[in-house]
């Protein structure tokens, strides 16, 4: 069980309209930071900025040593084999579009015979999922345009759990990636990654996990998951902007073909040609967000000195808390499992009947409640429930049962605040 940790949070301890304290369920669009990541950035700015990996002073020498640590920490939190395993990204979309532009560069001939296995083409397949983040399916929209692949899916069904039974359909030899969320940033479900990892293996298909929303929030073990490649975003997880990472394969980072091309990435460049390093540096060029890293670094270790177990149970009874206040509130449609689901996240997404979300927001903001409204990046699972936005209440591990009480109280408020007929 996790103790009150509001007080390590600064930004909460801030008032909001009219003098009201800050309930703030946003936290699967951005989390909020404590002091110990807070004061590990400053430090870090303060004492230790240089030059990673490239200068021969003392300065440089602990900013590498801080950067490199951070990675490691990171590595830790999601059971990476090795530090080189993380690649540092500016966020999960940015690690999502490595690998596929990483495989659009094999399948155009990059890298040569080493990289041939990442090769897709014409008579090939990409598959998805309907519960997609926007970054994890435009990226592999456009491989499929680039590559003359073909763009696949897999379906949900009413509550949005995936429709497990398609995998031997959708998924087939001609199958060259899955890429798939870990946990939908809509419903909170969590997807059921041995099915499609099993399936992925029959067919020698890769796969690639967005864990954006699972990492922050539960136990994550990429290695027992069996996937290929994982995203996920620092701001998500209690660290800055600025920052993600990307863990992948060793064997599979050394050949994928980098996206992004310059200087700290290279073996050696003559005026013909070049030849990189091995992973991560290889995907590495330029110079970093080094901060950012040592910000996220430090994120990870917050986590795991609370123990993600702990974090999952809290953020998972805020929720039951939400989700069974929810079913009780007339013209208040939950989207997703209702109640207390045993493979739902911390997250509660609703749609109000008869009010517009961006309304439904304002009255709960006027309430010191801080919540996401739209469609969340993820219109095509909008357009599965039958709506073009909701309301989503999301927790973390500063979110307290009062939140989840003034989050209900609000939303209980909505329809006879703009006159709608019970
Ligand atoms: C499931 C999921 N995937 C990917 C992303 C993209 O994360 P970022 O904007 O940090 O790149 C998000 C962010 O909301 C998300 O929830």
């Amino acid at each position: 069980m996790l103790p009150d940790l509001r007080d390590d949070f600064p930004l909460l301890a801030r008032s909001v309209r009219n003098g009201k304290s800050l309930a703030y369920l946003d936290s699967g669009a951005t989390a909020q930071r404590p002091h110990a990541v807070l004061n590990a950035m400053d430090e870090f700015d303060r004492l230790h900025n240089g030059a990673v990996a490239r200068g021969a002073h003392l300065l440089a020498e602990e900013a590498t040593e801080a950067f490199e640590g951070a990675r490691g920490s990171v590595a830790r939190l999601v059971n990476a084999a090795s530090p080189e395993e993380i690649v540092w990204t500016s966020n999960a979309t940015a690690a999502l579009n490595l690998v596929a532009n990483g495989i659009g560069n094999a399948s155009a001939g990059q890298g040569g015979a080493a990289s041939s296995l990442f090769r897709v083409g014409p008579g090939d397949s990409i598959v998805v999922t309907q519960a997609e983040h926007h970054a994890n399916l435009i990226p592999w929209q456009q491989l499929a345009a680039r590559t003359g692949a073909t763009l696949r899916w897999i379906e949900v069904d009413d509550l949005g759990r995936h429709r497990l039974e398609q995998l031997g359909s959708v998924i087939d030899e001609t199958t060259k990636v899955v890429a798939f969320t870990h946990a939908s940033n809509v419903t909170g479900v969590v997807s059921d990654v041995a099915a499609f990892v099993a399936r992925a293996r029959e067919v020698g298909a890769l796969t690639v996990l967005d864990a954006c929303q699972s990492v922050p929030h539960i136990p994550v073990d990429v290695q027992a998951l069996g996937v290929d490649f994982a995203a996920f975003s620092g701001h998500k997880m209690l660290g800055p902007t600025g920052i993600g990472a990307l863990w992948g394969r060793k064997s599979l980072l050394d050949v994928l073909p980098p996206s992004v091309f310059g200087g700290g990435a290279i073996m050696t460049v003559t005026l013909e040609e070049t030849t990189w390093h091995p992973a991560p540096t290889r995907f590495e060029a330029g110079t970093q967000p080094v901060t950012q890293a040592v910000g996220m670094g430090a994120a990870a270790e917050y986590l795991m000195a609370l123990g993600m177990e702990d974090v999952a149970e809290h953020e998972r009874r805020i929720a039951r808390i939400i989700r069974e206040g929810v079913s009780e509130i007339p013209g208040v449609r939950l989207l997703g499992p209702v109640g207390d689901a045993h493979d739902v996240l911390g997250i509660a997404t609703v749609a109000v009947d008869g009010v517009h979300t961006h309304d439904v927001g304002q009255v709960l903001d006027d309430l010191g409640v801080a919540v996401r409204v739209g469609h969340h990046c993820a219109q095509p699972l909008h357009k599965r429930f039958g709506v073009t936005g909701s309301t989503r209440a999301s927790a973390h591990v500063y979110t307290t049962e009062e939140d989840a009480e003034r989050f209900l109280a609000g939303l209980a408020s909505v329809r006879e605040f703009f006159g709608v007929p019970a």
